[in-house]
């Protein structure tokens, strides 16, 4: 998902953070940890019905109010994580428009380039199991988005418009689909590691 070397990028975003990271983040993870996920994990105890935070563990602030209404299931994040995957979010909306705008003038090799940036790698899926290790199903569906993004470039080699639109649109259709059902949840390095030492490795629900 989130983290392919994206040589054609224009976001200039950083990227030594990463490794450095995933070092210091697998490095400090120990395994004896057992401990269950903290409360604030709301969303699915969280009534629909209800704007109120009641039962946020931090109540009063205007986050916490935000937090309740939102009744999405939380994917616990270090904030550089946290950071770092807005930014990729950011740029695989650039990557949409870099198709249309392609597709539109039949740029089928731009079609591909713009398409190969959300497609699958080892990197990614590496990174995709970083960013869902203390959300099961997260890494999954994340999974599952680049392989549908892989059919897009498929259908630009082909040099078939058709097939790129409904390939795209079924590529948006798992944007929006993991949307519906997560939500960033900025924890710090402590309830990460609690976190991610109880989680089940593979991030199935
Ligand atoms: C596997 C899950 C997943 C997939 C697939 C996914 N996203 Fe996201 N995206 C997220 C999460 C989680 C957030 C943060 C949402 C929140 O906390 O409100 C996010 C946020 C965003 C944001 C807001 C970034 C910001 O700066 O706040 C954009 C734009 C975005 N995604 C675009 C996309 C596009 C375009 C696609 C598909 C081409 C996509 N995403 C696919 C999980 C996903």
């Amino acid at each position: 998902m989130i983290m392919k070397s994206t040589n054609g990028s224009k976001s200039g975003r950083p990227r030594g953070w990463l490794t450095a990271g995933a070092v210091l983040v697998f490095g400090g993870l120990l395994p004896a940890c057992r401990e269950p996920a903290p409360t604030h994990d709301t969303a699915a105890s969280a009534a629909p019905s209800s704007a109120a935070p009641s039962s946020s563990a931090r109540p009063g602030t205007a986050f916490d109010a935000l937090d309740g209404m939102d009744v999405r299931k939380p994917v616990p994040l270090l904030p550089m994580m946290a950071n770092h995957q807005k930014q990729n979010m950011r740029d695989h909306l650039v990557a949409v428009q870099e198709i249309i705008v392609a597709a539109a003038s039949n740029d089928f090799a731009g079609v591909e380039r713009a398409a190969s940036r959300i497609g699958s790698s080892e990197q990614m899926g590496r990174m995709c199991s970083h960013m869902g290790a203390a959300a099961p199903g997260f890494t999954d569906q994340a999974l599952a988005f680049h392989r549908t993004a892989d059919t897009v470039a498929e259908a630009a080699r082909k040099g078939d418009k058709d097939a790129v639109m409904s390939a795209l649109g079924r590529t948006l259709a798992t944007c929006t689909g993991c949307h519906a059902a997560w939500k960033q949840q900025v924890v710090d390095e402590s309830t990460w590691q609690r976190l991610t030492s109880s989680a089940p490795p593979t991030g199935h629900r």
